[in-house]
C-alpha cells in the first residue's frame, strides 16, 4: 500500500514538491526558484515553461530524497500562487507570452474603464471581489488585446487559459497528448468570472471582459480524481486528486475547516482567511469573499480573505533592489541591532494597497526619517510593516464578525516562511494584542493540497483524522503595553495616509 502523498506547490517565487506521510509530516522536499521578470514599472511576469521545467525537476528531487517511486505515492495534490494568468496553445503546449503575475498592475486601465460604468464593486455581489488588476480576468483580456493574433486564435478555440494549478495539471496529465483542462473552485473564485453561488463561469462576466468561453477550464471540486500523471515514467498512473489555491490550502493544512476558524500566511504577501462555512458572507470592511474548499460532491465552504500584496517581497526588495541585506534571514539580525523603529515607518504599497484599503493608486513610502535613522531602523520598520498590515486586516475581520453578531478572534494561527522570524512574531502579537500561534508543521500550504488529494483516494479517512495531526509548536503572547501599541498604530495609520496621498496626477 502506498505510504505517502505528494503535494506540488507552485508558488510566486519557487516551485516545490513535498512528500508527506500519514501523520502529515514532511518526508522530503524538492524546491527551485524561477525568474521574476519585471520589464517595466508595474509589470511582473513568469516564464510558464520554466515553471513547468522546475516542477518536473522538483518532483524528481523529492522522490529521490524520499527514496520513493510511483508505487509509494497514493495521490498528487496541487496548490499554487493564485490569479497568475497563463494563456497557451492547446496544439503546441506553448504559452503565447509570459504569465502575468497576480502582483502585476498593467491592467488598471481595463478595470478603471469597467468601473466607470457601475463602480469598483459592480461584480462584487456575484464574485465576492472588487474590480482590480489583482484578479485574472483583466489579465486574460490584456493578453488577447496585446499579443499579436491572440484574439483570433482564442476565438478559433486554439488557446487555453489557466492559473498555474491548471497549467501544471494540464502538463502533468499529458499536455498536448490529452492533458486535462481543469481548475478547482478556489482558483476559479479568483478570476472575477465565476459565480460564487453556482460555482460556474458567468457569460455576462465573460462578455464584460471579452473572453471566449472556450479558453476556460472546467471547474471541479478541490478533492476528486481529475486524471492520472502521464508526463514521464516517474509518476505514471498516479492519480492527481486535489487542487487548492495556496491560501485556501494553508487554511486547510492548518485544519481550519469550520466557520470561525482562520489563519494568516506570511509569504510573498500575507493572506488572512476566515472560514464562514457554507454561508457566503459579504464584507463591509474591505475583505474579499472567496471559496474556502469543496470536497467532492459536498457543498462548498466559503471564507472572508484579507489580502496584503507585499510582505515577504518587501524583504526581497531590501535585498535585491536596495542591497541593504545579503540574505532574507539577515533582516532579523539587522532589525535587532536597534531597540525600536526610531520613528521610521515603511508602507510597501508597491502594487498599490490591497485589503482593506483597495487603493491601486497608493505608492510605497518611507516616512519619519531623520539624520539619526540607520539601516537597522529601516529593516525594523520593514518587518513591522508586515505586522501592521496584518493588524489592519484583522481589524476588518473583527468588524465584519462583530457586525454579524460573532466574537472577535482570540488568537491568530500563523504559517509561511516568515514565521521563523521570532522578532516579527513577537511584534505581531504585540500589535494585535492577541496571542500568535505557530503549528509544528509549518509547511501548511503544501500540506493542505496533500490532504485534499489524500482524502479523495481514501488515504485519510476524514477531517477528524486531519485535525488530530495538528499540533502547536510555539505561542507568542502580547507584551507591549496598551499605550505604546496605540501610539505605534496611530503613527502607522498616518504613514498609510501618506502613501495614499502620493498620486501621480
Ligand atoms: O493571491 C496570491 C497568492 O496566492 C500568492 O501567494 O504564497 O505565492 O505569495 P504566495
Amino acid at each position: 500500500m502506498s505510504q505517502y502523498v505528494m503535494a506540488i506547490d507552485q508558488g510566486t517565487t519557487s516551485s516545490r514538491a513535498i512528500i508527506f506521510d500519514r501523520a502529515g509530516r514532511v518526508v522530503s522536499i524538492g524546491q527551485r526558484e524561477h525568474d521574476q521578470i519585471m520589464p517595466q514599472a508595474g509589470h511582473v511576469e513568469h516564464d510558464a515553461m520554466q515553471i513547468w521545467q522546475n516542477v518536473q525537476e522538483v518532483i524528481g528531487t523529492a522522490l529521490g530524497r524520499a527514496d520513493a517511486t510511483d508505487r509509494d505515492i497514493a495521490a498528487i495534490g496541487i496548490t499554487n500562487q493564485r490569479e497568475t494568468t497563463v494563456v497557451w496553445d492547446r496544439h503546441t503546449g506553448i504559452p503565447v507570452c509570459n504569465a502575468i503575475v497576480w502582483q502585476d498592475t498593467r491592467t488598471q486601465g481595463i478595470v478603471d474603464r469597467l468601473a466607470a460604468d457601475g463602480g469598483a464593486d459592480r461584480f462584487a455581489a456575484i464574485t465576492g471581489l472588487p474590480l482590480t488588476s489583482y484578479f485574472s480576468a483583466s489579465k486574460i483580456s490584456w493578453i488577447l488585446d496585446h499579443v499579436e493574433g491572440a484574439r483570433a486564435r482564442a476565438e478559433a478555440g486554439d488557446l487555453l487559459f489557466g492559473t498555474t494549478d491548471c497549467w501544471v495539471l494540464w502538463n502533468l496529465t499529458g499536455g498536448v497528448d490529452g492533458g486535462v483542462h481543469i481548475t478547482d473552485v478556489t482558483n476559479a473564485s479568483r478570476t472575477l468570472l465565476m459565480d460564487l453561488a453556482t460555482l460556474e463561469w458567468r457569460d455576462d462576466l465573460l462578455g464584460a471582459f471579452d473572453i471566449p468561453r472556450s479558453m476556460l477550464p472546467e471547474i471541479r471540486s478541490s478533492s476528486e480524481v481529475y486524471g492520472e500523471a502521464e508526463y514521464s515514467s516517474l509518476l505514471r498512473g498516479t492519480p492527481v486528486a486535489g487542487i487548492l489555491g495556496d491560501q485556501q490550502s494553508a487554511t486547510f493544512g492548518q485544519a481550519a475547516f469550520d466557520a470561525g476558524e482562520s489563519k494568516n500566511t506570511y509569504g510573498t504577501g500575507c493572506f488572512l482567511l476566515f472560514q464562514t462555512g457554507e454561508e457566503i458572507v459579504h464584507s463591509s470592511n474591505g475583505l474579499l469573499t472567496t471559496v474556502g474548499y469543496q470536497l467532492g460532491e459536498a457543498p462548498a465552504h466559503y471564507a472572508l480573505e484579507g489580502s496584503i500584496a507585499v510582505t515577504g517581497s518587501l524583504i526581497q526588495w531590501l535585498r535585491d533592489q536596495l542591497g541593504l541585506i545579503h540574505s532574507a534571514a539577515e533582516v532579523e539580525h539587522l532589525a535587532r541591532s536597534v531597540p525600536d523603529n526610531g520613528g521610521v515607518f515603511v508602507v510597501p504599497a508597491f502594487s498599490g494597497l490591497f485589503a482593506p484599503y483597495w487603493r491601486p493608486d497608493a505608492r510605497g513610502a518611507i516616512v519619519g526619517l531623520t539624520r539619526f535613522s540607520n539601516r537597522g531602523h529601516i529593516a525594523r520598520a520593514a518587518l513591522e510593516a508586515v505586522a501592521f498590515q496584518t493588524r489592519d486586516v484583522l481589524d476588518a475581520v473583527n468588524a465584519d464578525v462583530t457586525q454579524a453578531g460573532g466574537i472577535p478572534l482570540t488568537e491568530l494561527r500563523v504559517d509561511g516562511g516568515m514565521v521563523a522570524n521570532e522578532t516579527l512574531m513577537q511584534f505581531q502579537a504585540d500589535v494585535l494584542g492577541v496571542p500568535v500561534v505557530r503549528p509544528e508543521v509549518a509547511e501548511t500550504t503544501a500540506l493542505g493540497a496533500a490532504y485534499v488529494a489524500g482524502l479523495a483516494v481514501g488515504f485519510w479517512s476524514g477531517l477528524d483524522e486531519l485535525r488530530a495531526n495538528w499540533a502547536e509548536d510555539r505561542r507568542w503572547q502580547p507584551q507591549m503595553d496598551e499605550d505604546a501599541r496605540e501610539r505605534q498604530l496611530r503613527l502607522w495609520r498616518k504613514a498609510v495616509t501618506k502613501s495614499m496621498e502620493w498620486v501621480d496626477e
